[in-house]
């Protein structure tokens, strides 16, 4: 249990034999400053509101009846019934010392739950572009949070492979291939084939007219267009694979179960739909009509599942995705990283395939949206001339931006290459600055914001990690330099072994609310504590005695580990020497 958890239990029991009712809680945060302890808990004040006695009165006998000896070294009331509590220096050390001889930083949950994760998700009709960057990472974060707690996931990359635009890239490729040309080299850049596709659509009626023929040969499973089909979704899924490997990111090929996946299912859907009279025909669709989603006017939410020329929807595919989901993969939870565009739409289906009952009551939906990623003009990200941004290029400049900024530090490297530190850098720093902003929220893309040593960046965190990394290299050339038994002197020491405990109720708050910003604040906070250590508590200097040393090298050793740890968990690498 964490120190948290534990205080937080132990006040409720002291609240209870108060008689206190068990949903007042006792407000447990950690202390706005310094002077006022390591915790403070300010329930008394509701409680005695509810109880119409005093707040200082209650707060005083809640602490009375706690049992906090040997947790909590000095309590005291403060303010109008505010209690803050100094925590026991020998108790913080006593659980750093247990949490150095774990494997795990923070203990499995104790009832993992199935979780589905829908996220990346790219529509394969063109290349990958920054709009599918933040699902791609934010998703990658969450999930792997939520494995570190034990939780089994399932990830569903939902890619966008069917649809009336692939008629059209079909027939472009038809044209390639006839004139003699190697798909992948016609398909070699992607965004430009998809715009040559688009612009014989719209200027040459010959061309448009196969094309609309070809959707509806690929519905019937014609083998002529399935093949061609084919080769395009392979190259196109080989071009979002790079990608997530560039990214390191954990989606696999097996993770895909793209929108033709559901194609076969949709029929039914629609019928049972139209069974239960959740639907009906509206100008030849098919449309649902939900008066729960209705406007501020009162005109119900309005969702087509089937359109007037009998074809199918985006829509339609979502609703057998949760179906299949729910009742497939056994999901506990269903986690969407979807923009927040999509709100709308995820809300519909969500009060759709529950009205349907196409998932369980008891299945938790959840869509986590996240704002767009805006240029230093505060519009959506666009290139010079209004194009959208390739991921694949804005990767590489990330790279190579973190290679000069690697050069021009200059470090002396023993065991690091400088392309990897340049990889681990630029990579990082797209992810962190993304993953560091509250998901909800728009945010503008600054390279060199992302990519300072100073400040809430990857660069610096790493840099953090390195330092501790150095720290031993240099043990290492000191007999008996080891680390032992944790023993808290300094303030500084203290401070960063609150942090080094609070790991895991970030990751529980990570795992229940899908904010990663969360863990990124927290592992700044943890590397600042460190950096302050490491300025104020010489671990190395010869005054210092073994056992002291000893100490302080378990603390260096938990710091590394857990920014490491975290790191990871954000899907960011971090390096010995940089
Ligand atoms: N392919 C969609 C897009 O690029 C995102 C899909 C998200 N997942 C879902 N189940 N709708 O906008």
């Amino acid at each position: 249990m964490s120190v948290r958890a534990l205080i937080d239990q132990r006040l409720r029991t002291a609240m209870a034999a108060c008689g206190i009712p068990a949903h007042l809680e006792p407000q447990l945060a950690r202390a706005s400053r310094p002077e006022f302890g390591d915790f403070q808990a300010n329930g008394a004040l509701a409680a005695a509101k509810q109880l119409k006695t005093k707040p200082r009165e209650l707060a005083e006998r809640i602490l009375a009846q706690a049992e906090l000896d040997g947790i909590v070294a000095r309590a005291e009331i403060a303010g109008p019934g505010f209690i803050n509590l100094h925590l026991a220096d020998d108790f913080l050390a006593r659980l750093l010392d247990d949490l150095r001889h774990t494997q795990r930083l923070c203990p499995a949950v104790e009832e993992p739950q199935r979780v589905v994760v829908d996220y990346s998700s790219p529509n394969l009709a063109k290349e990958m572009h920054v709009g599918h960057l933040r699902s791609t990472i934010i998703g990658d974060a969450v999930v792997r949070v939520l494995e570190y707690l034990g939780h089994e996931v399932i990830r569903q990359n939902h890619m966008g492979d069917w649809g009336t635009q692939f008629g059209m890239l079909i027939a472009e490729l038809e044209d390639h291939l006839g004139a003699g040309e190697a798909p992948d080299m016609a398909l070699a850049d992607l965004e430009q084939f998809y715009q040559n596709a688009k612009a014989h659509f719209d200027l040459d009626a010959g061309f448009a007219s196969r094309a609309r023929h070809h959707v509806v040969q690929l519905q019937a499973g014609d083998p002529h267009c399935r093949a061609l089909w084919l080769r395009f979704i392979d190259i196109s899924i080989a071009h979002s694979e790079a990608i997530y490997r560039r990214l390191n990111v954990t989606l696999s090929h097996a993770d895909i179960r793209p929108e033709s996946f559901y194609n076969p299912q949709l029929e039914e859907i629609v019928t049972q739909l139209t069974d239960q009279e959740i639907v009906r025909e509206d100008q030849g669709a098919l449309v649902a009509f939900l008066p729960e989603l209705a406007d501020r006017q009162g005109n119900p939410g309005v969702v087509i599942v089937r359109k007037s020329d009998g074809g199918y929807l985006y829509a339609t595919t979502d609703l057998a995705a949760l179906r299949y989901r729910g009742r497939e993969l056994g999901a506990q939870r269903i986690l969407y990283f979807i923009d927040a565009r999509q709100a709308l739409h995820m809300k519909q289906m969500f009060a759709l395939a529950r009205k349907a009952g196409l998932v369980d009551p008891g299945l938790s939906l959840e869509h986590h949206a996240f704002g767009t990623m805006l240029g230093p003009d505060g519009k959506p990200f666009k290139t010079r001339n209004g194009g959208t941004v390739k991921l694949a290029d804005l990767l590489e400049e990330a790279v190579a931006r973190a290679a000069r900024l690697v050069a021009a530090k200059d470090p002396q490297l023993i065991e690091t290459s400088p392309e990897e530190i340049a990889r681990k850098v630029g990579i990082g720093a797209i992810k962190y600055a993304d993953l560091s902003k509250t998901r909800t929220h728009d945010y503008v893309f600054d390279w060199e914001a992302m990519l300072s040593f100073d400040g809430n960046t990857a660069p610096y965190l790493q840099y953090a990690y390195t330092r501790t990394q150095s720290l031993f290299r240099r043990a290492a050339a000191l007999p008996g330099a080891v680390p032992g038994a944790i023993r808290i002197t300094e303030n500084a020491e203290r401070r960063l072994a609150l942090l080094l405990l609070e790991f895991p109720d970030i990751l529980r708050q990570v795992a229940a609310d899908a904010y990663p910003h969360v863990l990124c604040n927290h592992l700044y906070e943890l590397a600042t504590a460190f950096t302050g250590f490491y300025q104020q508590c010489p671990v190395l200097k010869a005054e210092i005695d073994a056992e002291l040393r000893a100490s302080r090298l378990a603390l260096c050793d938990l710091a590394a580990r857990t920014l490491a740890t975290g790191l990871e968990l954000l899907g960011i690498e971090v390096m010995a020497e940089m």
